[in-house]
């Protein structure tokens, strides 16, 4: 009993994976005020050393919270597992060969979160997180609501942010959904997008800000499916907007907030899909997710979401009997 009562009360968050995406996540949860104990975990321990010091410096100007390095064992009463961890591709290496490290490294970090008893959530952020959060639920062999993966849940961000900055309309007054695979065949659920409370298909006619609606609609939807590659290119790496992400998802999971997200989760039969994981908008609270909402979507979506569907159908087809 009182372990349970320590169990509910103390929220403790597990990063595995300290670098950039990691170490920006953890800086923002602290801030946040959000979990009371953060642990680091990565193979490369002086930097697991480094960004837990700088970190742990900040503790004076954050919300009380403990920030330490940790292990294995740490899984075990953790109510939340964020797996940051991977390689990047070298020269020479292909898609396949990378694919195959990262689901190496996050099938065996799942394993072990399994083997500690761990009874919380795993959210996968590794990238091809569709892909490697399909990994990670079948390795530890736990139930698909508990195993999800960060998805669109930056990509539906960048969405609102263009789609604020077009119509002049304060962000916070936008609600829209990027679907399907986080990469380069997902897309924007245009029947699923407000705008100040109003469907998109009703307020674009009458709205005066723009005249070629349809073609700024184009645009928008393939500069959110170019945003990560355009950061890249600038300065190598994306974390700031993710670690925010992240930060989101975690609160409606240690809070229980029942917030609509476009987490990436296990589909089995929903939209005629079966055995991938990809995003969809869905309910996020401490039991992870529990429902994943069946939009009506239009058919070009539909078609839209079988496309991505098949993309990852075949990634996962060519790490079946390697990894899987
Ligand atoms: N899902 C998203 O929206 C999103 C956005 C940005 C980045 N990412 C992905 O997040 C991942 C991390 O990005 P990053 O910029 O932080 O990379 P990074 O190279 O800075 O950090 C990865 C860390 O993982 C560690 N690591 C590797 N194998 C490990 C293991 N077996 N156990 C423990 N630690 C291990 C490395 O030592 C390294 O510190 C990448 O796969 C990236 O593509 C996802």
């Amino acid at each position: 009993m009182i372990e349970k009562i320590l169990f509910e009360q103390r929220r403790k968050v597990v990063v595995t994976g300290a670098g950039l995406v990691g170490a920006t996540y953890c800086y923002a949860l602290a801030q946040s005020g959000i979990a009371d104990e953060i642990v680091l975990i990565d193979r490369n321990d002086n930097l697991l050393q480094g960004q837990v010091l700088d970190l742990i410096h900040g503790q004076p100007f954050f919300p009380t919270v403990i920030i330490r390095a940790g292990s294995a064992s740490d899984y075990a009463d953790s109510q939340l597992v964020v797996i940051t961890a991977g390689v990047s591709q070298r020269p020479g290496e292909t898609r396949l060969q990378l694919l195959i490290k990262n689901a190496e490294i996050v099938g065996s970090i799942a394993e072990e979160v399994a083997e500690n008893k761990c009874k919380g959530i795993m959210l996968i952020v590794s990238n091809p997180v569709d892909v490697l959060t399909y990994v990670a639920l079948k390795r530890s062999g736990w139930e698909r609501s508990r195993v999800i993966g960060s998805g669109t849940v930056l990509d539906s961000a960048r969405f609102r942010h263009l789609l604020s900055n077009h119509c002049g309309v304060d962000v916070h007054n936008v609600h829209a959904y990027m679907l399907g695979e986080h990469g380069d065949s997902e897309f924007a659920a245009w029947s699923m997008t407000h705008v100040a409370g109003i469907n998109i298909d009703e307020y674009c006619p009458v709205c005066e800000k723009c005249t070629d609606w349809k073609n700024q609609r184009r645009l928008i939807e393939q500069q959110v499916r170019d945003s990560a590659y355009h950061i890249i290119n600038y300065k190598g790496s994306t974390h700031y907007a993710v670690g925010l992400a992240l930060v989101k998802i975690t609160g409606a999971i240690l809070r229980g907030q029942n917030s609509v997200l476009t987490v990436s989760t296990f589909l089995d039969g929903e939209f005629g899909i079966t055995d991938i994981c990809l995003s969809m908008p869905c309910i996020v609270s401490d039991k992870g997710v529990t429902q994943i909402i069946k939009s009506p979507l239009s058919k070009d979506e539909v078609d839209s979401l079988l496309r991505s569907a098949g993309i990852l159908r075949d990634a996962i087809d060519s790490l079946k009997s390697i990894i899987i």
